[in-house]
């Protein structure tokens, strides 16, 4: 089995992650035990990257089950191996109605959706949860055990993703490469292993040597906090570097190609990241450097065309302002702290999935070469 970290876990009737705001001092798990505190952590990008926020949203679902709803405790999932037994159902409320327990679903649905809005995959995996506790069930005992099996599929079929992608990934870098990423993408953004970053973990373990250029990421810091520490973790080198340094770092040759990771990739292969993400792309052009997406395809929307249509977030002010208990800026300054930016599909060399490597023109609806 390849290296994979415990990012987000569904453990004994709770949310297990690991608390990314604490990385790299601390390495803290947190259990969570309510829809809010699952909320919370999403906002505060305790638990974050675009395929984490898919499982969480699904793990989210569980949760709602498990802290009771009516006001009782009812219901009790555990974890991967176990989506609930008929000894546990036998434990749910006789009165208990698939309709009552279906419109609590909804309301947790949209909480969960309303924290972040760009990540497609966050909305992607309720949905896929709400098609299961949609359907026709007679008794909430047939319902919940489909619903933990639906999520932990979730969890598990993204490992694979990860790992397919990465594999096909690797294929593109060669032994001695030097690759620039912006922002966090390795186990820590998904299931445990990783999208950009997997490419980078896949190609390392078959053999090459890597090095990583990591941009530090702000306002937030994923790239020197999460990325460097993952890398440090595997010890594949790494050179941290601020996003103002990246045009003189590939203006100097010292760069074979960029791999980024996606939070929504449209129809037309526009792609909306972590802010940041377009610059690296004009540079990219701007020195013949390849730019590479790397992505599970849950991160594709069919639904939108083109990046004009993906939702940007946009973060409170003091994450630009206030570094740690220190304020850098007047406090009556403006801000401008969107979280994402969407790169141009003309940008893009290609867009790696698990369904191989997309060239343009980019149609998803084929396999990848
Ligand atoms: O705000 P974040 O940290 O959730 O942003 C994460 C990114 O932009 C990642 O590059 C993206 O989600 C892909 S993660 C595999």
């Amino acid at each position: 089995m390849f290296d994979v970290i415990p990012t987000i876990r569904f453990r004994k009737g709770a949310v297990e992650i690991i608390d990314q705001t604490r990385l790299p001092l601390h390495y803290t798990l947190k259990r969570i035990r309510t829809v809010d505190a699952l909320c919370e952590a999403i906002r505060n990008l305790r638990i974050r990257g675009a395929p984490a926020l898919g499982i969480a949203g699904a793990y989210g679902l569980l949760l709602s089950v498990e802290a009771g709803w009516g006001g009782k405790k009812s219901f009790f999932f555990d974890d991967v191996d176990e989506a609930g037994s008929a000894e546990r159902i036998a434990g749910f409320p006789a009165d208990a109605r698939v309709s009552d327990l279906r419109r609590h679903l909804d309301s947790t649905l949209e909480a969960i959706r309303a924290t972040r809005p760009t990540a497609v995959n966050l909305s992607w995996a309720l949905e896929r949860m709400a098609s299961v506790y949609r359907r026709d069930w007679d008794s909430p005992a047939s319902l919940l055990p489909a619903l933990g099996r639906e999520a932990f599929a979730i969890f598990s079929e993204d490992l694979e993703m990860c790992r397919a992608l990465g594999v096909h990934g690797a294929a593109l870098l060669s032994d001695g490469d030097s690759v620039l990423t912006h922002c966090n993408t390795g186990g820590l953004a998904a299931s445990g292993y990783g999208t950009a970053l997997g490419v980078v973990f896949a190609a390392v373990e078959a053999g090459k040597h890597v090095h990583v250029y990591a941009d530090e990421t702000r306002p937030l810091l994923q790239g020197a906090r999460l990325t460097a520490w993952e890398c440090v973790r595997r010890r594949i080198p790494v050179t941290v570097l601020v996003e103002g340094a990246a045009g003189s770092l590939l203006g100097r040759g010292e760069v074979s190609c960029v791999i980024v990771g996606a939070d929504r990739i449209a129809r037309n292969g526009d792609t909306a990241n972590k802010v940041g993400t377009f610059n690296m792309a004009v540079l990219a052009s701007r020195f013949g450097v390849p730019f590479y997406i790397a992505a599970p395809s849950s991160t594709i929307d069919a639904r939108v065309a083109d990046g004009s249509g993906i939702p940007i977030e946009e973060r409170p002010a003091d994450e630009v302002t206030v570094i740690g208990e220190t304020r850098i800026a007047p406090e009556e300054t403006l801000v401008y702290n969107p979280a994402f930016d969407v790169t141009p599909h003309a940008l893009i060399t290609a867009i790696i999935t698990e369904k191989g490597v997309f060239r343009p023109p980019f149609d998803f609806s084929k396999e990848g070469g």
